[in-house]
Parts: structure tokens; sequence; C-alpha cells
């Protein structure tokens, strides 16, 4: 693909998908603006170019409609406070009266557009959204790694209409860390993967097998591979349809030669609240009628152990249900140990990017994704239509 740095910025107008689905409090008030700060290179850049930049963004999933709750105007205001300039916000994202705005622009202009998802046309990948979206553009911008994992019209059928199609910086820093970990990692390369179902993460989990030397299973997920196993796991969530798959996943790793670690110890509570009875227990010995909520000390010992000598480790999902400050040490302890080793460390999808900042261990990871779906499709193999539609412009517009 093409990157943003190759093409010259002065006076055109520069239209920047973003991804500004950040979380939202009751009172609407942003609660971690990450993915505002991870793009503030790219729209910095275009700013010191002299570009005219609009951004486009989508939040939350208001399906089509217009509704209030999801409007980005706290995005503008968050938007303006880091820029630490005047950001316009257009009431709509395409239309006569965002048209007039566009024109209106001048070099180191910011406008933010309404939400895409107000326009049923955005999540249809519909030509005739994208074309509207296009007018006035010389140049587009994809730094929406976030969103690259949907066929959308802001991310894929406007790279048929805009003039130029380049990727950002974030964009270019999401897909570098992550062929760098999965197509040519320094070995061995250990995968943690976690969370809470095996479903959610088994073409991850079969694609990972091709890849890394050794595989971590923590998170409640870990409990099907425990029972397929034959442990008695209680209460634990588990996936009684996936056994089998469990078992031959296993199977799998093994005749592969990669090293598959399971928890050996575990923190279980009598029920999913707060002021839960908990203890920690061999999985050997896990009491009827509780449920496992963390992986254990021992546990800890054991996947650090495993982390020693890696050169890459990349992980997905967390230990636990670390939402709850008492199940979330084996989460907190794995995050230091992985900062803490010599191996390049890339963090994606699943809530684990949320696990490592409550941690505060940011600065000491190689790259923490700001991708949760989009990440965990690169996991499992796909190629991701964003990045597609960027590569597909470049080859047609010879910059292979
Ligand atoms: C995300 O938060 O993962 C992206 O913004 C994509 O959002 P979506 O799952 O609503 O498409």
């Amino acid at each position: 693909m093409k990157f943003i740095d190759e093409v010259d910025l002065k006076g055109k107008t520069v239209f920047i998908r973003v991804d500004f689905n950040v979380p939202l409090d009751r009172n609407r008030n942003i609660t971690d603006d990450t993915r505002i700060r991870a793009v503030l290179p790219t729209i910095n850049y275009c700013l010191e170019g002299s570009a005219k930049v609009i951004l486009a963004s989508h939040l939350g999933r208001p399906k089509g409609q217009r509704i209030e709750e999801f409007s980005l105007a706290p995005v503008a205001r968050r938007l303006a406070y880091r820029l630490h300039k005047k950001v316009r916000f257009a009431p709509d994202c395409i239309g006569p009266e965002v048209d007039k705005l566009k024109k209106k622009l001048k070099g180191g202009d910011v406008l933010l557009l309404e939400n895409l998802r107000f326009y049923p046309g955005e999540e249809k990948n519909d030509p005739e959204f994208a074309k509207e979206l296009m007018k006035g553009v010389d140049i587009y911008v994809d730094d929406a790694f976030a969103v690259a994992h949907r066929a959308h019209a802001s991310v894929e059928a406007v790279t048929h209409f805009a003039p130029s199609c380049v990727a950002g910086f974030l964009m270019r820093d999401e897909v570098h860390y992550f062929h760098k970990s999965m197509e040519e990692p320094a070995r061995p390369l250990v995968a943690i993967i976690g969370g809470a179902k095996i479903s959610g993460k088994l073409t991850a989990l079969v694609n990972l097998l091709k890849h890394v030397d050794k595989l971590i299973i923590g998170g409640a997920m870990a409990n099907t591979f425990l029972k397929a196993m034959g442990y008695n796991v209680g209460k634990s969530l588990v996936d009684d349809t996936l056994l089998g798959t469990a078992k031959d996943l296993m199977a799998a790793a093994i005749s592969k030669e990669i090293k598959f670690y399971l928890p050996v110890d575990c923190v279980v509570a009598d029920r999913l609240e707060k002021q839960a009875e908990t203890k920690i227990t061999p999985v050997q010995e896990v009491p009827q009628d509780w449920m496992i909520v963390d992986i254990g000390p021992a546990t800890v010992t054991l996947f650090g152990e495993a982390l020693q000598n890696a050169k890459t480790i990349i992980w997905n999902g967390p230990m636990g249900a670390f939402e709850y400050d008492a199940f979330g040490r084996g989460t907190m302890a794995m995050v230091h140990k992985v900062a803490e080793s010599y191996a390049l460390t890339i963090v994606g999808g699943g809530d684990t990017d949320v696990a490592v900042h409550k941690a505060g261990e940011f600065q000491r990871f190689s790259y923490v994704s700001t991708g949760g779906g989009a990440f965990l499709e690169l996991l499992e193999g796909k190629k991701l239509p964003g990045i597609a539609a960027l590569e597909n412009w470049a080859k047609k517009n010879g910059h292979d």
C-alpha cells in the first residue's frame, strides 16, 4: 500500500477515516481517549503539511439512524483539546451543508464530520454514499485500523472514488507490528490467548498453530480444555459442545511439537460477584459448586517461565474475570511478566489493552494495538477489507 508520507499534501483536501469509537459514560464523557491520541501523528502531519483536514468516524452502532447519544460531538471537544486547535464540527457527514463547510476549509483547518453510521449506506458499503463522502476530496487516508475488518463505505467503497488512497501512520504501525510478530517473527514466538469463550477464538487458535512455538491458554476458555482433559471444573464457564474440538487442538499442537500450556492452579469463587468467597486451588481440586475466575500464582510462575526465552510474544485476551479487581491478579501479574520480558511484545483485542493500561505498563510493551475485532481477524489469518482496499488501489495505480 501507499503511505501518507509519499504524497504532497499542501493545499489538498484530505479525508482521514479514523476510528473514534471511544467509550463514553452515562453523561457522554469520554472515559478513554486512546483511539483519539493514536491518530494525532497523522492529523498533525497533515496540518503541518498545510492540508485541509476532514475527519470521519463511526461511534457505536446506531444502525443507520440519527440517534443523538451516538453523536461525535464529545469527540470534537476532546480532539480540539488534544490538538490545541479549533475543530469545526459538521452536523452531518454528507449533504449540502457539509459540502459548504468542506469548501470553506483552508490549509491547516480541521473539520470533524458527524457519525458515518447515521446512514445505512455506511454499513452497506453503498457506492453512492461513498461518492458523496468523497466529494471535493483529493486524498483519502485510512488510519482506522480498528474498523479495517468491516467492508463499510468509508473503508472500502470510497477507495473506488478517491483520486488518491493512502494509509496513515497508525495503520502503518499496526500492519508493521503484526507482520513482525506473525509473519517474520524472531523465535521462539509465544502466543498467549485468553478470554471467556473458546468458540470466539477457535479460528484464531487453528491459525496460530501454523505460526507459534508455544501456546499459552488462560481465561475461562482454558476451562474447556481442562474439562476435555477430564478435570472436574465445577460451575466454571465451559463450552460443552467444543470439548472434542479442544482435545483435537491439543493433539494438533503436540503433533506439531508446539509447547502447549494450561493453568495448573486457579482462583475459584462461589459466585461471580465482588463479595464472593474465593480461594486458590490446584486445577485437580476445583470444588463442585465453585467456579474458576482467574489463574493462580503457580500458573503465573509456570507461564512466566515459558516466556523466559521468548523473542516474540503476541497476546490476546485476559487470564480471568479481571473486570472484578479480586479476580484480576492473574491478568495483572501476566502483564508485568510480559512487560519484563526481552521479547517484542504485541497486545491486541479482547480488552487486553485495558489490562495493560490498568497495570500501568503501556510504555513497556512494544506495541498495543487499537484493534479489537480487527486484531482478532488478523490472528485468524484473514485479509482485512480495509487493508485489501488500500493494497488494491496501490496495485491499480502502479504503486506496488
Ligand atoms: C471496534 O470498536 O472494534 C471498532 O470500532 C469496530 O466497531 P464495530 O464492532 O461496531 O464495527
